[in-house]
């Protein structure tokens, strides 16, 4: 780490610096790893692994915290492009009940720091029944890293930050990468593959506009500040993101906070729903969004306060809502990178409002090594 990396840069937090670093560290992420004409990706790491991984039988992602929910928008990606049943799992759950592992299965680590320590001994558990391991690491050289049988590094660059943001974003765009090398070696036509590279090579230019939307969203945080209680609702590719949010909320704000998917609303939150619960609604434009239009009318039919994070102007949604976050579009699988933007930064100005230390939260580690 050079002192220049791990300065403020001029900005009043480590976080703020790591938001606002995301074109940047995102387009690290993709550096030198797309092959455009061939709608295609090349992964050193994975080189020699390739065609293993894409004939497991089943994939399994385990992490923690953050990271789990990057593994939740992976396992939407690996399922829809391909083909291969997914499934996601607490670190620490994993590494306890004696998991079924087979040897066609894959199971990815992922991991900001590569040191979490439930994440390594679900690893070396793993490990030990035989198991096909892959790592999903920011930190080079770390001990998840190392132990894994391949991987590929995120390269978000040093996060200081406890709460992690630059790291998630790359965390998902590794996961894309990861999705199409799998999807072109099994079905994806050439096509389809190049249509998915070129929207991924978009998304830093997309991730910078909606960071121009930091003076509203700064605004928007200074009405909600004194909130205790905040829900957070997404539907498919959305709803890990809406756990994201109600995570970096409560994490830096000490505002109790909770991600659900939209359509759980009417088996249990909106039991809580009135003016004094702000909801946060992830609608854009896309095959969900009559069902969120109407998740949001019965919250509004109960009196609850709304921002919703919309993808293209919208009059209705924004007589019916209070404040509309405009972020725009992209396809599907790569909407958690830019909806996750703005929930960041509305966390972020919320904390900074109340005063609180945004870098070193209370109670947080940023890598957690004991149990
Ligand atoms: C801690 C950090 C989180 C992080 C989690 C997993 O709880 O505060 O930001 O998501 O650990 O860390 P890892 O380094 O394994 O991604």
């Amino acid at each position: 780490m050079t002192l220049d990396e791990i300065d403020k840069g001029g900005f009043q937090h480590f976080m703020l610096k790591e938001i606002m670093e995301q074109p940047e560290s995102l387009r690290n992420s993709i550096r030198g790893r797309i092959i455009e004409e061939e709608g295609d990706v090349v992964l050193g790491g994975l080189a020699d692994v390739v065609d293993k991984l894409a004939s497991s039988k089943r994939i399994i992602i385990t992490a923690c915290g953050t990271s789990w929910h990057a593994g939740l928008v992976g396992e939407y990606m690996f399922e829809q492009f391909c083909r291969i049943p997914t499934e996601v799992e607490y670190a620490s759950e994993f590494r306890y009940r004696n998991p079924v592992v087979e040897k066609d299965d894959a199971i990815f680590f992922i991991s900001q720091s590569g040191e979490t320590a439930d994440t390594l001994a679900a690893l070396r558990e793993a490990k030990l029944k035989g198991a096909f391991v892959l790592g999903i690491c920011n930190a080079v050289g770390s001990s998840i890293a190392r132990e894994t049988n391949a991987g590929v590094y995120t390269h978000a660059g040093p996060e200081i930050g406890v709460a992690s943001t630059k790291a998630f974003t790359s965390q998902l765009t590794v996961l894309a990468l990861i999705t199409l090398l799998i999807a072109r070696k099994k079905s994806m036509s050439k096509i389809d593959g190049k249509q998915l590279a070129s929207e991924l090579k978009l998304i830093p230019d997309k991730v910078e506009e909606i960071l121009n939307l930091n003076d509203q969203i700064e605004k928007i945080a200074e009405e909600f500040k004194d909130a205790t209680n905040f829900l957070y609702l997404g539907r498919g590719y959305n709803f890990p993101v809406a756990l994201e949010g109600a995570l970096k909320l409560k994490e830096i704000s000490y505002i109790h906070a909770e991600g659900y998917p939209a359509a759980e609303m009417k088996h249990g939150p909106i039991a809580l729903i009135d003016e004094n619960m702000p909801v946060v609604f992830i609608a854009p434009k896309d095959s969900t969004y009559e069902k969120i239009v109407s998740n949001i009318q019965e919250v509004k039919a109960r009196g609850g306060r709304i921002i919703a994070i919309i993808t293209e102007e919208d009059e209705f949604l924004k007589n019916l809502v209070d404040y509309t976050i405009k972020i725009p579009h992209t396809i599907r699988m790569l909407m958690p990178i830019l909806s996750v933007i703005p929930l960041q930064l509305l966390a972020y100005h919320i904390a900074v409002k109340k005063g609180l230390n945004v870098d070193q939260p209370r109670n947080l580690a940023k890598s957690v090594t004991v149990e």
